[in-house]
Order: C-alpha cells, then structure tokens, then sequence
C-alpha cells in the first residue's frame, strides 16, 4: 500500500479526460497531472521529440514522488512507452487506440480512427491494425488542428465542427459503425460528434479501459492507497491555467509552472 501520488502527464489538457475516469474508479488515490501544453501538440513532432519530452514529464513526476505514472497522450503513449519502460524503474500505463472493441464488434465490417499524425505514423499503431483488422476496412483520418483549437479553448466552436465535418465525411462514406477515439483530447468533442454522427455510429475512447489497467498495475505492484483521508488531486501547466480549470470544471488545485 502506498499514499504515494499517481502522476499523469499529457501534451496538454486532453489528458484530464483519462484524469476523470482514474478518479472515478480510484477515488481514494492522491494524483499529480502534468499539463505540457507549451508544447502541444505533440501530434505534429518527431519521435525524437516526443521521447526527449516524455522523459522531461516522467522526470518531474518522479521528483515529486509519483509512484505510478499514466501516459495520458497516445502519441506519448504509441511513440515513447517502450523508452520510457527501458529507462525508468517505475510502474507505466499507457494508451492506444481502441481498435480491437471496434473491430470485434463492427457489422459493417469498416470502423474510423481519428487520431494524430504520430499515432497514426507509429509502430504500435500499426501492430495493433495489423492484428485485429483482418477482413475489414479502416480508414484512419489525422486530427489537424482539433488539440490547438481544445488547448485554446475553442473546443466547441464553429471552426471545430467544420473541420469534424471534413474528417469525418469520408468514414461515413465507407459506411462505419464504429468511430475509435486516438487522442486524449477527444473526449470533448462528443457533443459535436453526436450531432454529425448518424444515430448508429457508435463511438469509442480508452478511458475506462485506462482506468482499469492504472487500477490492476497498482494491486499487482502493491500500491493501492488504502486510506481514506483527505485527497490531493493537484495540477500543473505550462500554459493557461483558466484553459485548463474550464476543462476541469471541479475545483481543484490548478498551478501554472514552468517545465
Ligand atoms: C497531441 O498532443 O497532438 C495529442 C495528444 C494525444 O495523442 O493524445
């Protein structure tokens, strides 16, 4: 049993939507989140990048005693995970797309994957593609510009539902049932999803799946916070720390710094 925090660091504030489902099933468990939004996206950078700036976000964690760390970002997750397993002798959970729910249950035999050019670009992706989507079609679509427009705060605005109309036109074209969600920041988008999205398309995210997993590394390593005292949820960001209290909408403990 540790009281320990569980560190979580994303490109940004998407990851705060992998934060939510952690708490919910975790609601004992003391959490630092690492917000990197100076450098968002990193759905654009190279792998060298995303590595050099992953180790940078686990090194601050661990200098605050996290116990356990939650790659909240796919790109991080799908670009870095196996560098940052080989460097750090601390506990990771990563996430990937969830193409194998989707493609075990498509009808239409075609799913969508939304996600950022470094996921979509990265082995892992295309190992996990190449595994589950015998016999069906996957039209994977790059997200640009939607974590810009969620970082600045935009998220449901105009210029968002244009560019979701334009990426999502051709999986509706190819008639999918199964929308997968490969970014952390997607999660937001749902109200304007429902609204394009035909009723029948279903549409899936790695959050609870992420909240499992964190769950099950913590009793397998013997980690779990088994008591019941105040909890601390705090936040840090290197960019606006309004943005990201707004996508929080709870009152926590939200800190700009430099990182
Ligand atoms: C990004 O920073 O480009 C997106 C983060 C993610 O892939 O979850």
């Amino acid at each position: 049993m540790s009281t320990q925090p569980i560190g979580i660091f994303d490109s940004g504030i998407g990851g705060t939507s992998i934060f939510k489902e952690i708490k919910a099933l975790l609601p004992h468990e003391h959490t630092l989140y690492l917000a990197d939004s100076f450098n968002a996206p990193y759905g654009n950078k190279s792998k060298d990048e995303i590595i050099a700036l992953s180790i940078k976000n686990t090194k601050l964690l661990i200098s605050k005693d996290c116990k356990l760390i939650v790659v909240a970002c796919n790109t991080a997750t799908t670009n870095a995970i196996k560098e940052l397993r080989d460097l750090f002798d601390i506990p990771f959970v990563g996430i990937e797309p969830a193409i194998k729910p989707a493609a075990l249950s498509t009808q239409t035999k075609a799913i969508g994957i939304l996600a950022t050019k470094g996921t979509l670009s990265s082995e892992l992706f295309h190992k996990s593609v190449d595994l589950y989507s015998e016999n069906i079609k996957v039209i994977e679509q790059v997200g640009n510009g939607i974590v810009s427009l969620i970082e600045e705060g935009r998220t449901l605005s105009e210029d968002m539902k244009s560019l979701l109309q334009i990426y999502l036109k051709p999986m509706l074209e190819a008639n999918i049932d199964y929308l997968v969600l490969g970014c952390t920041h997607y999660p937001y988008l749902m109200p304007l999803l429902l609204e394009i999205l035909p009723e029948h398309v279903k549409i899936i995210d790695s959050g609870q799946a992420v909240a499992r997993q964190t769950k099950a590394v913590l009793v397998q390593n013997q980690l779990l916070n088994e008591q019941t005292s105040t909890v601390k949820n705090e936040f840090y960001t290197n960019g606006t720390v309004a943005i990201l209290k707004a996508i929080l909408d709870a009152p926590y403990d939200v800190n700009y710094l430099k990182f």
